[in-house]
């Protein structure tokens, strides 16, 4: 047998079993549905005390929390929402403020890109925010998290907005809810990479200059939708490519994910050079890529390794600037939680050790206040 003929049996193979797990794991037919959140978590992401969040429940304003027989109050998502509104903290852009989009990148797969967009897009929504998450990897990693399967399920990716044929959608066409509130999600597959061998063939057309406009897709696309949302998250492909390429002509700001090795840091050098010799041949064409900010985040960090630190360190001391004041930690919590396709914002805390699970909240909570801080700061809400 060739080789390519064992490849084509063993992948089939492969991609049979994995159906029948999935399928298993999680029927066609399953709704994600979301938990309810502890009066440490609404007070927190709602932004007020719990004491004022139980005074405002006994003097019979705001929602009514469910109560358990040890008297511990739970409210669900869009309770929290209700009370934003009673408090009248909505955070929802106005004015001047401009949709912000944030790419999430690295030519490095494994360096946290889907991790970490997948838990910013959630702590946004539960924060308030009308939160829209793009998977631009083919491989649709940030969709099956969020509940969706490609296989399975075939809902149309970003490819049916980005097409260069006469069967073009709008971005409408493409968006689907999640089990957040305030959180809606452009699913991705295998047929993004199409994208890929389109551009330049467009690229080269000469009767034709759209081809030459690949940069301004994404941004064009969210125009339609702009004033549905506050923020938009792209979880991009793990190649420095066309897809890569168009999220970071529309970011307005860039989130670059490390995991502080030395492979990964030669990597992602190898990548900043790379990207920043053909952001100068964007610029030739007359495209500036101007961000409001982007930040380097370290990644699965394990702050007992010394090489590790060591890593931090050196980033530190050369991009002090650019750097993440928080990192993320490697947990067990987040893999743990991945394998049910599930966040830390989803899963039970009682599903773990306790002091496990909260080292992994206090850390992602940290990371994702912190971009928070940094969109205010891009609305001009607060001084940097
Ligand atoms: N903080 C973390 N702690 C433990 N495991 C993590 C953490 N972040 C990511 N992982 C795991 O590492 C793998 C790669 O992460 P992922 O976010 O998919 O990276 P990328 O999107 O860059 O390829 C996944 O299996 C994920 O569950
Ligand atoms: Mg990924």
């Amino acid at each position: 047998m060739s080789f390519a003929d064992v490849i084509l049996e063993q992948g089939g193979e492969i991609s049979a079993k994995l159906d029948m797990l999935r399928i298993e794991k999680f029927p066609p037919n399953a709704q994600k549905t979301l938990r309810q959140f502890s009066l440490a978590e609404v007070a927190d992401f709602v932004g007020v005390s719990q004491s004022y969040l139980k005074k405002l429940h006994l003097s019979g304003k705001g929602v009514e929390p469910a109560v358990t027989s040890t008297g511990r109050r739970y409210y669900t998502a869009p309770q929290m929402d209700e009370l934003r509104t009673l408090l009248d903290r909505v955070p929802h852009r106005r004015g001047d403020e401009k949709l912000q989009v944030i790419a999430v990148v690295n030519f490095k797969g494994g360096s946290g890109k889907t991790t970490t967009s997948a838990h910013l897009a959630q702590y946004l929504a539960l924060k308030g925010y009308r939160v829209l998450a793009i998977d631009l990897d083919p491989q649709a990693s940030l969709t099956a998290l969020y509940g969706i399967q490609p296989e399975l399920d075939e809902k149309p990716s970003l490819y049916e907005t980005l097409r260069y044929d006469d069967q073009r959608k709008p971005i409408s066409a493409v968006i689907q809810p999640t089990n957040f509130p305030n959180l809606d999600v452009v699913p991705a597959n295998l047929e993004l990479q199409e994208y890929e061998y389109e551009t330049p063939l467009a690229m080269q057309r000469k009767d034709s200059s759209e081809g030459k406009l690949f940069y301004t897709r994404i941004g064009s696309a969210l125009a339609e939708v702009d004033d549905q949302y506050d923020v938009v998250v792209v979880d991009c492909p793990p190649q420095l490519g066309y897809l890569t390429l168009t999220a970071l002509t529309a970011a307005t700001s860039v989130l670059i994910t490390v995991h502080p090795q030395m492979l990964d840091i030669m990597s992602m050098s190898q990548f900043l050079l790379m990207l920043g010799d053909i952001l100068k041949s964007v610029e030739g064409a007359g495209i500036a890529v101007s961000l409001d900010w982007f930040r380097y985040l370290i990644t699965r960090y394990e702050p007992m390794d010394i090489p590790q630190q060591q890593m931090v360190g050196f980033m530190q001391s050369m991009f002090a600037q650019q750097m993440m004041k928080n990192h993320m930690v490697k947990s067990t919590a987040v893999s743990d939680a991945g394998l049910t396709k599930q966040t830390l914002y989803e899963v039970e805390r009682s599903q773990f050790t306790a002091a496990t699970y909260d080292r992994a909240r206090e850390a992602v909570d940290a990371v994702n206040a912190e971009v928070a801080e940094l969109l205010q700061m891009a609305w001009g809400r607060r001084n940097g």
